[in-house]
């Protein structure tokens, strides 16, 4: 007896979990039928009709025609003089007014830390040296194994637009990294804003580090020359303490 009120309450739970199944399924096909054509989102709704529903939102395609602005474009260009975010635009004309005066006004805005000098020197490796040399002296290994022009060493060259390299302003340097020139091209694609100031530290440092050994050696040939004539700091003193 007992068995039997079992199998039947079996039989009527699996029905009633069958008929659950067929509603929640249909559920969920009567969901896909009354939403599919909205969320092609073909037609523009009135927001203030009766059909506000955060599902079926009157969204546009991106190149889709509308109404809503005079150019009946759907996709609106950017506010002129918008500009992406970490852009930094750069308005000195290619020509030598603009080298000029982005010598005059263009600056480092960059600290000098060890860490953004150690940076400025993997990014002068992968983008210059091949031509100026790691060292900065026109001899990186397309000059070395080509005949391809060597460029003015940062060292000791003069620029072909006049003046030495080593008196090239930061702004210049930036210039030509922007533009390029003659035979070296534009690097405004390859390295950012940033890294282009960076790249410019590294060869100041560079040209710094050969001033001040000229300097040393120029300290040591002064020194020389005044112990041979005589004249060091030893004998003044001895002088000076004669006199008193
Ligand atoms: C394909 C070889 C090549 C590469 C790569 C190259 N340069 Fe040059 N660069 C040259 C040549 C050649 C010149 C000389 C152009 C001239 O005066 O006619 C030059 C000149 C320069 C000058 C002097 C500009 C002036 O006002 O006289 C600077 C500064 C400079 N390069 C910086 C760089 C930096 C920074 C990079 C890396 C981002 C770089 N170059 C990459 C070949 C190259």
């Amino acid at each position: 007896m007992d068995k039997v009120k079992t199998r039947r309450t079996t039989t009527i739970f699996c029905k009633f979990m069958i008929l659950l199944g067929i509603v929640g399924l249909s559920a969920c096909a009567e969901h896909v039928r009354e939403y599919s054509e909205d969320l092609q989102h073909f037609e523009p709704r009135d927001q203030m009709t009766a059909d506000l529903d955060m599902y079926v939102s009157p969204s546009l395609e991106t190149y889709q025609e509308t109404d809503l602005f005079e150019n009946g474009l759907t996709s609106q260009e950017p506010v002129a003089g918008t500009i992406p975010r970490g852009f930094m635009p750069y308005l000195y004309s290619n020509d030598s007014a603009g080298y000029n005066l982005a010598g005059l006004e263009w600056k480092d805005p960059l600290p000098n830390t060890p860490k953004i000098l150690a940076r400025g020197e993997v990014l002068y490796s992968i983008y210059c040296m091949h031509c100026h040399g790691q060292g900065g002296d026109a001899d990186g290994p397309v000059v070395q194994n080509s005949v391809f022009p060597p460029p003015p060493s940062f060292l000791t060259g003069t620029s072909s637009r006049g003046g030495a390299m080593m008196g090239l302003s930061e702004g210049k340097m930036y210039h030509t990294i922007m533009y390029g020139l003659n035979m070296m091209g534009s690097h405004a694609s390859q390295v950012s804003h940033e890294d282009r100031w960076m790249i410019i530290k590294y060869i100041k440092s560079l040209q710094a580090a050969t001033l001040s050994s000229e300097d040393e050696e120029s300290d040591d040939a002064v020194e020389g020359k005044a112990l041979a004539s005589g004249t060091d700091d030893t004998n003044k003193e001895v002088e000076d303490v004669d006199t008193q």
